[in-house]
């Protein structure tokens, strides 16, 4: 396998894409991270990748309008890098069918909840929280997946666990579940570095 060099695509905070590149710089994780790209000029987590050194793009669909434009100046921006693995971190936007199809099986999404359960459209953020705690569920958690042109539904590559209290809110459960996946990401992207997860 060769090195994997990272390229993130995010919409807000960046602390899953932090999480990753403390690990990387520590030597915890064996990839490098070299670009992140966001739809929202705004977003903290370009401010994160500067500050991380990596490269830092705004590529959104109001200067691409066609979904393969936007799809195309992603790849363009990403084989700058040479990105051999693409990691979604909260991002807000569907991928075009021209980006899965350059980084085919190399795309990795992050979901707040132990799929099949609580996934597809409209399934993000606090509203996975609420409906968990709404099922009266005994657990939750986080999934690393690999993406494909339905939401939610590529192969599930690692997930992580935590145990619903009766007492939690979904402002809580979020809480404990963004530590988990701050836990798993990287190290669903270690064991792909070290061949354990072949995608
Ligand atoms: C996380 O909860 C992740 O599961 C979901 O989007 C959120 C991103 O958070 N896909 P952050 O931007 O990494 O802080």
């Amino acid at each position: 396998m060769e090195k994997l060099i990272l390229g993130f695509l995010g919409s807000h905070s960046g602390s899953n894409m932090q999480a990753i590149v403390d690990k990387c710089k520590s030597g915890e994780v064996n990839a490098i991270p070299a670009v992140v790209i966001s739809n929202n000029s705004e977003a903290y987590i370009l401010h994160r990748g500067e500050l991380a050194g990596l490269k830092t793009y705004h590529i959104s669909s109001k200067q691409f309008p066609s979904q393969d434009e936007l799809d195309e100046a992603i790849i363009k921006a990403f084989e700058q890098s040479s990105i051999n693995l693409v990691i979604l971190a909260g991002y807000m936007r569907k991928i075009g069918k021209l980006l899965l199809k350059h980084y085919k099986n190399r795309i990795l999404n992050i979901h707040p909840a132990l799929l099949p359960k609580f996934g597809g459209e409209g399934m993000y953020g606090m509203n996975v929280h609420k409906a968990v705690i709404e099922s009266k569920e005994k657990e939750s958690g986080a999934t690393i997946h690999l993406v494909d042109e339905v939401y939610d539904t590529g192969k599930i590559l690692l997930q992580g666990k935590v145990i619903v209290l009766d007492t939690d809110t979904p402002e809580t459960l979020q809480l404990k579940v963004l530590e988990i996946e701050h836990k798993i990401y990287a190290e669903a992207i270690n064991k792909i570095a070290l061949g354990e997860i072949v995608l």
